[in-house]
């Protein structure tokens, strides 16, 4: 939440921040704000709204300087308007700071300030830190670095931050706190940012900062630091991806880029893990923590939203191929009911950014009591990434669109190697099985892209449904998650209501909602349920329910039933499973765009959720 980007260097900053902003608007997009310096002001403009809103309104003002950093929230304290809008400056003057994350504590350091006569425009609790800072600065007399560092070492709670101070001119001081912040190394030159993306384009050399950690950078040097003032020499690592995988690529939206993608991304995740040839999945990241994965008591699955739906089909998936007891739990649920864990139990956390502030407090529980903490995460570098034992990369690309599509997939793809990979190592699947399971998993990326070729007829379904107020999707076992997930794309983006449910718990409840308007999304693919999801497709339809199902190709008995069928490959295993998300990715996306909304950014909803 919040999208962060500095720069100093012989450039512009003004463009550059702007760009790099719009690349971060995936992380909030309710104001948006800049401070450039051209080392005789600071000059500060902030606006609600867009990024696109905030350079309307830069049109003809002074945006001169090499030196500037740039903001767009995702309001926490205080509504979104232009004063609460970073940058932030202190009541003095002498501080300019923007932040990512929560100040804890800000009410008491608020009051404290009050007592000192320190006054208050803004409803943040980033205008306090400020303030905290500049009073540090000037009654402690000490420098810009000291004044931010003393004052961190007040704060409790998440920050990822940049400060300028209108005395020390020529550099940055950026710090982290379980807020993502990345140091990009140029030439004679240095970038900040949330993530990669708003500097990949012009240096592949990064430092992601450490929790409490803070950075002093000017023109020619980077000096890392703890807060409590231990000098730390940084590792630089390489970014494995492109700028234009970051770009919407000739696509309409970045999250229909992301739904196209998902063959290409799914090969990224199996390339180099699965071989065929020698009958064998090798997870690197995995090696170290085998013993314990394959005497694990239980496996528990973290995550939050999308991430926590791809965990319930691994669930079924390990459970179905390796007969390893597992349960699935919301993060921020287990982090705060005391869950009962011992180092017999293997937790694994699914991210897309490693960056959600609960999966990331359930995993620090998880490891305070001995549980083995392994990752799946996206975002290579994240701090889920780095706070986790082991852990294996999905490789999806950026993931800009907030909804997540490729993210699903690919967590799904991890999912089902660690199932396979685990179920031959305890001798729960035969040779033969087992090579028919990888080559299923080997034509996913070839079956989803032909599952694709029908969004011409998805399009056409979402037509005649665009104007529903509520819509229900149901599945059997796998395919209950997938429910789940649908049914999530479809409120997130379009703003319906909709809801996922298992298929058979239909009768005992959501049954009375049927009528002739409800369109019922139901996924009956011919494997073992087939014939019980037959059954459910005709209680719907006696009560005059619209169906549209998603059927194997060529099947003849659901198409004589339900209003609408949209098709995919057929699987003979639960690995296919993640196939059938693709055409109700698709109906979310189209009858979105029918009714005028902002796939790529919904209302209220931002991608990293870094804040509980
Ligand atoms: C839904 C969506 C969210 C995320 C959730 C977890 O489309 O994107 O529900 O899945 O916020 O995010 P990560 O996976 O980054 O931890």
């Amino acid at each position: 939440m919040c999208g962060i980007v500095g720069y100093i260097g012989e450039q512009n900053a003004y463009p550059i921040i702007i760009n790099g902003l719009k690349k971060l608007e995936y992380r909030g997009y309710d104001s948006a704000g800049v401070a450039i310096n051209n080392l005789k002001n600071i000059n500060v403009y902030k606006k609600k709204g867009k990024v696109s809103d905030l350079e309307a309104f830069t049109k003809g003002k002074d945006i001169s300087g090499t030196i500037g950093m740039g903001h767009t929230r995702w309001a926490t304290h205080g509504v979104p308007n232009d004063v609460n809008a970073h940058p932030h400056t202190s009541m003095n003057g002498k501080f300019v700071i923007i932040h990512n994350g929560i100040i804890e504590n800000f009410a008491v350091l608020k009051k404290k300030l009050v007592a000192r006569n320190y006054t208050f425009k803004s409803e943040t609790d980033t205008e306090v830190l400020a303030d905290l800072i500049e009073y540090i600065y000037l009654f402690g007399k000490v420098n810009a670095e000291t004044a931010v560092r003393l004052a961190l070492n007040k704060v409790i709670g998440a920050y990822g931050l940049v400060v300028m101070c209108t005395d020390e001119p020529d550099k940055l001081i950026c710090a982290r706190n379980s807020s993502p912040l990345v140091i990009g190394y140029g030439d004679n030159e240095y970038f900040i940012a949330s993530d990669a993306t708003p500097f990949v384009q012009y240096t592949k050399k990064a430092v992601y900062l450490d929790n409490q950690n803070l950075a002093v950078i000017t023109r020619d040097s980077v000096t890392v630091k703890t807060i409590k003032n231990d000098v730390i020499n940084p590792d630089i690592q390489q970014i494995d991806f492109d700028s234009d995988e970051a770009e919407k690529g000739g696509y309409r939206d970045y999250m229909l880029k992301e739904i196209y993608e998902q063959p290409k991304s799914i090969l990224e995740t199996i390339r180099g893990r699965v071989y065929e040839n020698e009958n064998a999945i090798k997870l690197g990241g995995l090696l170290d923590v085998m013993p314990k994965l394959l005497n694990a008591r239980r496996i528990i699955i973290i995550g939050c939203g999308t991430s926590w739906h791809a965990g319930l089909v691994g669930e079924y998936l390990i459970e179905e191929y390796a007969r390893i007891p597992v349960e699935v739990e919301y993060a921020s649920e287990f982090r705060y009911r005391n869950p009962i864990l011992t180092q017999d139990d293997v937790v694994i956390a699914i991210s897309q950014s490693g960056e959600t502030a609960d999966t990331l407090a359930a995993i620090q529980l998880a490891k305070a009591a001995k549980a083995c903490v392994i990752g799946i995460c996206n975002v290579v570098g994240s701090s889920i990434s780095r706070e986790t034992d082991a852990g294996v990369y999905t490789h999806a690309g950026p993931e800009i669109g907030v909804a997540s599509t490729k993210a699903f997939s690919t967590q799904v793809t991890v999912l089902a190697m660690i199932a396979l990979l685990l179920g031959k190592c305890k001798y729960m699947i035969g040779q033969q099985q087992y090579h028919q399971l990888l080559t299923e998993l080997l034509s996913i990326p070839e079956k989803i892209e032909h599952t694709l070729q029908s969004a011409a007829k998805v399009e056409e379904v979402a037509k005649l449904y665009k104007d529903s107020r509520n819509f229900l999707y149901l599945g059997r076992g796998c395919y209950y998650p997938v429910a789940l997930e649908g049914a999530l794309k479809l409120k997130e983006i379009s703003y319906i209501h909709a809801e996922g449910y298992p298929a058979a718990e239909m009768k005992h409840g959501p049954i009375a909602l049927i009528d002739d308007k409800m369109p019922v999304v139901v996924i009956a693919t011919q494997d073992k349920g087939y014939e019980k999801i037959v059954n459910n497709i005709q209680e719907i339809k006696a009560r005059k329910g619209k169906i549209i199902a998603i059927v194997s190709e060529g099947d003849t008995v659901i198409s004589k039933m339900a209003d609408h069928v949209l098709e995919v490959p057929k699987f003979d295993t639960a690995i296919g499973a993640i196939t059938t998300i693709v055409p109700l990715q698709l109906l979310s996306y189209y009858i979105a765009i029918m009714r005028g909304c902002n796939v790529d950014q919904p209302r209220n909803l931002a991608k990293s959720v870094t804040v509980e």
